[in-house]
């Protein structure tokens, strides 16, 4: 049966988040903490980063690759989740945003797995690719900033093994993708309509988005 999926009110949400995997205490700390920030948005939200650990899981990620950290809450939800010999690699250029997110890590006891690349995470991607660290990882989740999206991807795309997983959130641009760009669109409207126009024609993946925040693109490495 295909049915239309509800509404999704504050309550339904609510209610979703009830009957999954609770949230732990310091991810809801960092949250909220977070939410009092100008750019408190920018965080994913619970439902996207429960998805994102169950995936990791499912796929035994042993090596995992963020592109845009904030102030830690999608690697503190990872790290918290990954086994004991699991290795974060984090990318951001801002200090000030990182330096919450190295406090969170030391505070959830996860700050051993992760390393910190301060510098514009295109630099860090060539930089593993130099390293020989091609097919090295097992999920590689791209979230910062929008116009260089398709060079972030090709990078992954080199980084993450066969049968990894390349998320993307934003892709939706908060439901103005579908619409033309016009004089006043951010260059990144234009980009990301093509990038995403091509993604179910690119043999080298799966693609998925879910309706999940603005958007959840999951791409499966073939
Ligand atoms: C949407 S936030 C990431 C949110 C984070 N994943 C979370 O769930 O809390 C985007 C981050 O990308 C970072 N960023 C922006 N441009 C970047 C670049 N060129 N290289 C690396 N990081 C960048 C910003 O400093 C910001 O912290």
């Amino acid at each position: 049966m295909s049915i239309q999926a509800p509404i999704f009110t504050p309550e339904l949400l609510q209610y979703l988040r009830n009957i999954s995997t609770p949230e732990p205490p310091i991810l809801a700390r960092i949250r909220e903490e977070t939410a009092q920030h100008r750019l408190g948005k920018m965080a994913i939200a619970p439902e996207q980063a429960a998805l994102l650990t169950w995936l990791a899981r499912a796929i035994n990620t042993q090596n995992y690759l963020e592109i845009g950290t904030f102030t830690g809450y999608s690697s503190t939800a990872m790290a918290l989740t990954l086994p004991e010999n699991a290795h974060l690699t984090c990318c951001d250029i801002n200090v000030t945003f990182t330096d919450k997110a190295r406090q969170y890590w030391q505070e959830a006891g996860v700050a051993h797995k992760i390393e910190l690349h301060l510098q514009p995470a295109l630099i860090t991607l060539d930089e593993l690719i130099a390293q020989g660290k091609t097919q090295y990882f097992d999920l590689a989740f791209i979230d910062a900033d929008k116009p260089p999206t398709p060079h972030y991807y090709e990078r992954c795309l080199k980084l993450v093994r066969s049968g990894g997983i390349i998320a993307i959130d934003n892709l939706l641009l908060g439901g103005r993708i579908i619409n033309e760009p016009n004089d006043n669109s951010p260059i990144s409207h234009t980009i990301l309509r093509e990038f995403n126009a091509q993604l179910p024609y690119d043999k080298r993946i799966t693609p998925l988005t879910l309706p999940l925040g603005d958007g959840l693109t999951l791409l499966l490495k073939n």
